[in-house]
């Protein structure tokens, strides 16, 4: 993989800003090798001390690549091209455009590769409100430009490892309704306030033209997958159509937890969605990028055996004023501080009261739930138990509940990949079919929400 190591950086940091998590045991004093990786025209190097400014070939372990991008190794068995699959002879990329990362998975005669990248529009706000708000406040154009350029290079860069002398690819997008509004510099003057209504929900198709540094042009056909709401996008259209939950003969709750807490419930076919504003509590905050959601929620689940917290949430005396200490593997340590609880708490408990609502809305007990399925970067390392530990899920999801991985990515691999008409109609009516409930506007959420607030 191509990774840019800016000056003054080491390929560490270059590296952690792509999703790739090295083993750092010595906290980068270069002394245990745990960092070790392959940069082509050096060798072997570590990581930790490597600053040579400039764009390098980058081979790290394949698991390290998937896991950036929410890959798990099983999905990586994908389907092979139906030969009507309507895409001409040029590389395809899909695309997961995430509020906070954007993950990306290019193929080409049987070959394909990975990449991811941070969203650069990280610089207006780490959620989705928060550039709604910049995008409403004059920023829109700069916001579409800031992610089109970034998509537009790293698309050059993904397809010509997969094919040097290519001018054209075709790229799936898939991402939440306002990620795409944003990519397509389209007002988000709707999505900002109720009831909420996006310019539009449909399947886009544009061509983007464009001429890089040397004077080389290229053509890129670009789909974004439609979406059901506001606040259930693309994304989650294309988690359903990857993991085909409207075709299932059980019953499945899906859960994506990100910096949004997307529901779906999937009853016999029937779909019920919903999304819950976590906020950046679980992504997208210093805290997340040190501990991934997955590991706030350990944390927490181990503060509540060990009493450091009360079950209202609050901390023990003892760590009342400076936080409780988290010592992290490079002997650094974070503190979670009264507000940080608060954030999580109120994060946790918008998504059980909406697994609840969901749950009432289709008639259902915990226990009906054949499958549970929790996806996004979060969703893979989550470990049930602490899930279960801290109330997020309840208790009757124990063993049911299994980790799916980027299923947004999936979904827009498997969309590129099928025959496009009929992909394109299969999308369509789970887009259209699906029973999406207003939390907000739901009485039985607010009275879920405080009941499951405490621990
Ligand atoms: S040698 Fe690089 S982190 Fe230990």
């Amino acid at each position: 993989m191509k990774v840019l190591v800016k000056k003054g950086e080491t390929l560490f940091e270059a590296l952690r800003k792509q999703n790739i998590r090295l083993n750092a045991s010595c906290g980068g004093k270069g002394i245990c090798g745990g960092c070790r990786v392959e940069v082509e025209k050096f060798g072997k190097v570590k990581a930790c001390q490597f600053k040579i400014p400039g764009s390098h070939e980058v081979s790290v372990p394949k698991s390290l690549e998937f896991q950036a991008v929410g890959i798990m190794e099983g999905q990586t068995s994908f389907p092979d091209w139906k030969e009507e699959a309507g895409w001409d002879n040029s590389p395809v990329i899909a695309v997961d455009l995430g509020t906070t990362t954007v993950a990306m998975m290019g193929f080409y005669r049987g070959r394909q590769t990975l990449s991811s990248f941070t969203n650069p529009q990280r610089q207006y706000g780490a959620d989705v409100m928060s550039r709604i708000l910049q995008a409403n406040s004059g920023k829109l154009k700069e916001l579409s430009e800031v992610i089109r350029l970034e998509l537009e290079e790293k698309c050059k860069e993904l397809a010509e490892e997969l094919e040097p002398s290519c001018r054209k690819v075709r790229v799936v997008i898939a991402g939440n309704t306002t990620m795409l509004h944003l990519l397509f510099g389209m007002d988000c003057r709707g999505l900002g306030e109720a009831p909420f209504s996006p310019v539009t929900l449909e399947k886009e198709e544009e061509t983007w033209s464009f001429k890089d540094r040397n004077g080389n042009s290229y053509d890129y056909s670009i789909i974004a997958l439609p979406g059901i709401s506001a606040f259930v996008g693309a994304d989650i259209v294309s988690g359903i159509y990857g993991l085909s939950l409207h075709k299932r003969t059980d019953r499945t709750l899906f859960i994506d937890l990100g910096t949004n807490g997307e529901l779906v419930l999937a009853d016999h076919g029937a779909l019920y969605t919903a999304s819950t504003a976590a906020g950046p509590a679980f992504e997208g905050n210093e805290l997340a990028a040190e501990l991934f959601g997955a590991g706030i929620i350990k944390v927490l689940h181990r503060m509540k055996e060990s009493k450091s917290i009360d079950p209202t949430g609050m901390l023990a005396e003892e760590y009342f004023e400076k936080g409780f200490p988290v010592p992290l593997e490079d002997g650094r340590s974070l503190r979670f501080t009264q507000e940080i609880i608060r954030e999580i708490q109120m994060a946790k408990a918008a998504i059980r009261a909406g697994i609840e609502v969901l749950l009432k809305e289709a008639k259902l007990k915990a226990d009906q739930v054949d499958e549970v399925i929790l996806a996004g970067g979060m969703g893979y390392f989550v470990d049930p138990a602490d899930a279960v530990g801290i109330g997020l899920l309840p208790e009757k999801f124990l063993q049911k509940t299994k980790a799916a991985g980027n299923t947004s990515l999936l979904g827009a691999v498997r969309y590129a990949k099928e025959e496009k008409r009929s992909a394109d109609a299969e999308m369509k009516e789970l887009s259209k079919g699906a029973k999406d409930i207003i939390l907000a506007d739901n009485p039985d959420f607010s009275q879920y929400y405080i009941e499951y607030m405490n621990f």
